[in-house]
């Protein structure tokens, strides 16, 4: 076995843990031997090293562990980076939603004016990351896990080119509940091996932006057993996205929507439910996060104390969504999956072992979606080997995801025309522009909120 160096950027990020469990489960032959972790916040550095620590006690063999606020050291000669950094951390995030809802306009994480900010504020940072890459790391294989991960994904890959992988753990997750449900009512056979595992005789109809796509098809052995599922309403309400979206929507689209689109066909719904609610998403685990970072007197160790924190987090997940959909409560399943954790190491698997794995990317469009042009970064089925990633041919948008994906992708590019050059205008016709921001006027008052709940971040915008 040779060496594989792996480096995590936002190393003291909460999910890390998952991450780390998945190397520990890795028995592949180039599987990753050294893990360095890179944060700029110490304390959380350590926090998150002291769960690594009493999991790799449990384990037979580990990676070798450094963490480091040094960003040459953490990327000198590493063969995979994780980007999974966080500006402003959850306190950020908490703004951005409580901004928005102030305006009356959804506030989330990446979709609405929330995403543009965040991503405003990650573009410098991810320059500064980009620098550092190309100097101390230049063959390195990028997965970025960075919110908003087609707009960060994009800026990436025009300065590092296509070893810049995009990773969301939504759309697969959304594969394997239906894939359960199917096989569950027996509508296909019980020896299809389960999705997270890979396999080639299951192959994937996806196609959009992150957060903003539509599965189609769902191949087994060649044959689309999707139709199947949209023939049951029955079946549709018994999984995540078909409780979220309701049986009639899903047969009317013959497609099934990742989650984030809620926030589309549900806006008013989810608009009322977030405006009474106590807490925004970010406000919870703004306190809940502190809660894990900072008390160690409750009797638990580490790892106790981060597994409780995450079942916690995973109960929440999209909670007011669901609220909007009727208020059901998330499955068993979904609450044990990390998923993207899976996803990153299933590509880092297949590129370090040479072991071909079909998986749905963020990567360059190069003439797959025809309503795009070649640079834009897209969310489709992709192949992933020892020489890389390559899109697999035949994605398509469906004819209702056509428009609302074009003005998303303008919306992304006038945020990364803002980020890239500090043009105020381009940020205000990204926001104004959003399908979620009803008036161009509340744009520009969100827009100065903005920048003056982030006056470091931000100034650069004139
Ligand atoms: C999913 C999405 C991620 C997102 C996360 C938010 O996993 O694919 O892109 O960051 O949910 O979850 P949270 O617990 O932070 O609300
Ligand atoms: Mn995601």
């Amino acid at each position: 076995m040779v060496s594989v160096k792996l480096t995590i950027l936002g190393g003291g990020g909460f999910r890390v843990p998952l991450v780390y469990k998945a190397l520990l489960a890795d028995e592949s032959p180039e599987r990753v031997t050294e893990l360095r972790l890179y944060d700029t916040d110490s304390q959380r550095l350590a926090a998150i090293t002291a769960v690594l620590e009493e999991l790799a006690a449990g384990a037979e063999e580990s990676p070798s562990l450094t963490s480091t606020t040094d960003l040459g050291e953490a990327l000198a000669g590493t063969d995979f980076v994780f980007s999974a950094i966080r500006v402003g951390g959850t306190q950020g995030r908490a703004l951005d939603e409580q901004i928005s809802l102030s305006h009356d306009v959804i506030g989330q994480e990446t979709v609405g004016a929330g995403g543009i900010s965040y991503a405003l504020r990650g573009i410098p940072a991810v320059l500064r990351i980009i620098e550092g890459i190309k100097q101390h790391a230049p063959e390195a294989y990028v997965i970025n896990f960075t919110n908003p991960a087609g707009v960060i994904t994009e800026v990436m890959q025009r300065e590092l080119g296509p070893r810049v992988i995009g990773i969301c753990d939504s759309p697969v997750g959304m594969a394997r509940r239906i894939m359960d449900v199917l096989k569950g009512a027996g509508l296909v056979p019980a020896d299809v091996p389960s999705l997270s595992a890979g396999s080639d005789r299951i192959r994937l109809k996806y196609a959009g932006l992150n957060h903003l796509g539509w599965l189609t098809g769902l191949l087994v052995d060649g044959e689309d057993v999707l139709p199947r599922l949209l023939e049951r309403a029955d079946l549709i309400e018994t999984f995540e996205e078909g409780r979220l979206f309701g049986a009639p929507l899903i047969q009317a689209l013959r497609a099934v929507p990742n989650e984030y689109l809620h926030y589309y066909y549900f806006s008013r719904e989810d608009l009322a439910i977030d405006k009474v609610s106590d807490k925004t998403r970010g406000r919870f685990l703004a306190e809940q996060q502190k809660g894990f970072y900072e008390k160690t007197d409750d009797g638990l160790s580490p790892y106790q104390r981060w597994e409780r924190t995450r079942r916690e987090r995973e109960e929440t997940y999209m909670a007011t969504n669901r609220e909007a959909a009727g208020n059901f409560e998330r499955d068993d399943a979904d609450m044990e999956t990390g998923g993207y954790d899976k996803v990153a190491l299933a590509i880092m698997h297949a590129i370090a072992n040479d072991v071909p794995a079909e998986l749905i990317l963020n990567v360059a469009n190069n003439g797959i979606l025809a309503d795009l042009d070649d640079t834009a970064v897209v969310e489709i089925p992709c192949r992933v080997d020892g020489s890389g990633v390559t899109p697999i041919e035949g994605a398509e948008l469906p004819d209702h995801g056509r428009g609302i994906v074009i003005n998303a992708k303008y919306v992304e590019r006038r945020t990364m025309e803002a980020a890239l050059t500090g043009s105020r205008q381009a940020a205000l016709l990204a926001i104004g522009h959003h399908p979620l921001v009803d008036s161009f006027h509340v744009a520009e008052e969100l827009l100065d909120d903005l920048v003056a709940a982030f006056p470091e971040e931000l100034a650069y915008l004139t």
